[in-house]
């Protein structure tokens, strides 16, 4: 915030995600099999994922009032996806069960290697996140402007991301389009968004722009020509995250980088990118200011990354404060106490403030 700058905080902004659940598979190897090889993996389990979903829950535990629409299958995973958004308080009431297609699972391969460094791989298979249709999200035409923000993704009909744009865009409602996983986007839907988050090679597609990296340095001029050429295109504002390198702000008034954190050991990026988009989201809805809001998004993403699964990773606005605490950013966990000294009136009294 600048100083002089009179903001309105909104603790409990309302927050609605349109978009994907789907159970992963997550398989743990030292090594990622070359083509027609097989490897002996090291461990399996499942976790509660999906873009959408995982958006919604990071939302939700850092305190926002979250909504999620979308589709899961009539199965024993789509009752665990929705189990799992509930209990982290995002409300379903128009989550629909297709009687036809299944849920969607994800095949997450995640590689450890023996300096402890790790990577993904994500095969999705969409089921019934694909199969929601205009009918599902009709009611929302009368009922967006009960939202502070909408948040997309795309890993559900582009349809109904352009349905669910105009819809937020004719009542004022700010969009986030998280342009993962990559796809064409039409003009229309670029110039209805308040907000765009791609990672660096989904705004290389989008934009033709390599972002060209050195370890963990990314070269700052791609990084803005990225940028203004989505400015270009029609977006408002531009959020790329760069991993190790931190993540790129810029609108038509400012640009910044924020550095990733340092010294956090990880254990698994899956649903990093999900929880600083829902982060990012939360905060600027709350009335925090864009840089403020990155650099706190940025505690939530390494968080994410220091445990196993996105959803079961996903930090609630407790575990945020004691990292900054630990690191010493006064500034930042001033900010957030505020949040949680607000967050335990809200939850004592049960009503939004
Ligand atoms: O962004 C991570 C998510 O992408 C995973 O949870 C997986 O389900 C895929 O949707």
């Amino acid at each position: 915030m600048e100083s002089g700058d009179c903001i309105i905080m909104k603790y409990r902004p309302k927050i609605l995600v349109v978009g994907s659940f789907v159970m992963d598979l997550i398989v743990s190897t030292h090594r990622f099999p070359e083509q027609g090889e097989t490897v002996l993996g090291d461990g399996f389990q499942t976790a509660a994922g999906g873009k959408g979903a995982n958006q919604a829950i990071q939302a939700a535990r850092l305190n926002a009032e979250t909504s999620m629409v979308g589709r899961v299958g009539n199965d024993a995973f789509g009752k665990e996806l929705i189990h799992s958004c509930e209990k982290n308080g995002v409300e379903c009431s128009h989550v629909v069960i297709d009687r036809e297609k299944p849920s969607s699972v994800g095949n997450v391969q995640l590689r450890v290697d023996e300096d402890g460094k790790t990577q993904n791989r994500i095969i999705v298979v969409p089921g019934a996140n694909m199969a929601i249709t205009p009918e599902d999200i009709r009611f929302l035409q009368t009922e967006i402007d009960r939202y502070d923000m909408v948040l997309l993704q795309l890993e559900i009909p582009m349809e109904i991301n352009e349905l669910a744009a105009e819809y937020a865009c004719a009542k004022g409602v700010p969009v986030m389009l998280n342009s993962a996983p990559s796809d064409r986007i039409s003009r229309q839907l670029l110039s209805r968004l308040t907000f765009i988050s791609p990672n660096e090679y989904e705004a290389a597609d989008l934009t033709g722009v390599t972002i060209r990296r050195n370890g963990n340095e990314v070269d700052l001029d791609d990084v803005r020509e990225a940028v203004n050429r989505l400015l270009e295109m029609g977006v408002e504002n531009v959020l790329i995250t760069l991993g190790s390198a931190g993540a790129a702000f810029g609108n038509c008034k400012e640009f910044f980088m924020v550095p990733a954190l340092s010294g956090v050991t990880p254990v698994d990026p899956t649903g990093a990118g999900d929880s600083f988009v829902g982060a990012f989201s939360a905060f600027v809805s709350m009335g925090i200011n864009t840089k403020t809001a990155v650099q706190i998004s940025n505690y939530v993403g390494a968080l994410t990354v220091s445990a196993m699964g996105a959803q079961p990773s996903l930090p609630s606005l407790e575990e945020v404060a004691a990292l900054i605490r630990e690191r010493g950013e006064e500034d930042l966990l001033s900010v957030v106490e505020d949040l949680l000294n607000h967050g335990e009136t809200v939850s004592k009294g049960g009503q939004s403030s």
